[in-house]
């Protein structure tokens, strides 16, 4: 909508966890490069975890790229609210396996035979699950079982784990010791810092055809930053709606008034820290916003 008024030619806030946006902040970047070891290194279990927004599914996204670049076979469930027999026939649908789907035996006769073929010809083939956090207990039995598939050179399937932070709090629950153990690998996202968030939503539109913006100043962007917590999916939000606004009232600019407007209008939560506010000395007071009156001089200082 706001595209040609700015100067974008696509959008730069896109919901979608597309890896031409990637923006390689420090820890997806190691994320990226755990998931990739781990795999190539045959280590058996992976883990990530993470927030909801921070960019867990936007890595299972790079990985799939990666794999389809080296023809490794994978299978990739997003949807774990699944019984053991429809994970099967999941499992066997990813993998294109040629036997009565509806059978565990026959999928997983099926499977191991094809993991052997191609763990013989020195290649492996991956499991990624997705919202792991939803697995049934039964399901992550299943899966710690399909996990122990190994031959001497290391474990046939590799299975990658990803989840919000309950995932974690999931294995350590005391049914799942075996699995714990089993995990070689494990990475964890979180919010942005300062100089990420403007990072990321410079990177963002500049992928997206503006270098060099000058639609949030400095303290806007730190701004956001505070409010957003750095959650990716929250500051795409935000910026999206911010830009909205500023096309709607056709200006090239965003303020901190927009932007109080968007995250009231979002019913988005932050801290309304003491510390901060003495943090920033209020000058002149706005003793409606007590978040707002810091931040408002802050941007009008600049
Ligand atoms: N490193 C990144 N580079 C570019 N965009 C990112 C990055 N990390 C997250 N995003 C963006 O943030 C949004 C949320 O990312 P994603 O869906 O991957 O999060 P998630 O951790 O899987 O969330 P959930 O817990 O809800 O499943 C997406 O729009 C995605 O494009
Ligand atoms: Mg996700």
């Amino acid at each position: 909508m706001y595209n040609a008024f700015f100067g974008f030619t696509q959008n730069p806030f896109n919901m979608s966890p597309d890896p031409a946006f990637l923006f390689r902040s420090a820890q997806h970047e190691e994320a990226l490069a755990n998931l990739i070891y781990g795999v190539q290194s045959r280590k058996g279990f992976i883990v990530l975890t993470g927030e909801v927004g921070t960019g867990k599914t936007t890595m299972l996204e790079c990985l799939r790229d990666f794999l389809n670049s080296q023809q490794i076979a994978f299978a990739s469930l997003f949807n774990s609210r699944l019984t053991v027999d429809q994970f099967f026939e999941m499992l066997s649908y990813d993998l294109d396996l040629r036997c009565n789907r509806r059978s565990k035996t026959e999928v997983l006769l099926t499977l191991n035979s094809i993991l052997l073929d191609r763990a013989s010809a020195g290649r492996t083939t991956v499991l990624i699950v997705d919202e792991a956090h939803n697995l049934d207990w039964d399901v992550l039995e299943e899966i710690r079982l399909l996990g122990n598939l190994e031959n001497r050179r290391g474990k046939m399937l590799q299975i990658i784990l990803a989840g919000q932070q309950e995932l974690d709090r999931k294995l350590e629950a005391p049914e799942f010791r075996q699995l714990k153990q089993r995990i070689a690998l494990r990475c964890a996202l979180k919010g942005f810092d300062r100089e990420e968030t403007a990072a990321y939503i410079n990177s963002r539109m500049a992928r997206a055809g503006l270098r060099d913006q000058a639609v949030f100043s400095p303290a806007l962007l730190d701004e956001i930053q505070f409010r957003s917590q750095g959650i990716p999916r929250l500051i795409n939000s935000i910026c999206d709606n911010l830009l909205l606004t500023a096309f709607a009232m056709e200006t090239r600019k965003a303020t901190l008034e927009m932007l109080d407007e968007v995250t009231a209008d979002m019913r988005l939560e932050y801290p309304k820290d003491g510390a901060r506010e003495a943090h920033f000395p209020a000058t002149p007071p706005f003793p409606e916003r007590a978040l707002g009156e810091t931040a408002v001089s802050r941007v009008r200082r600049l």
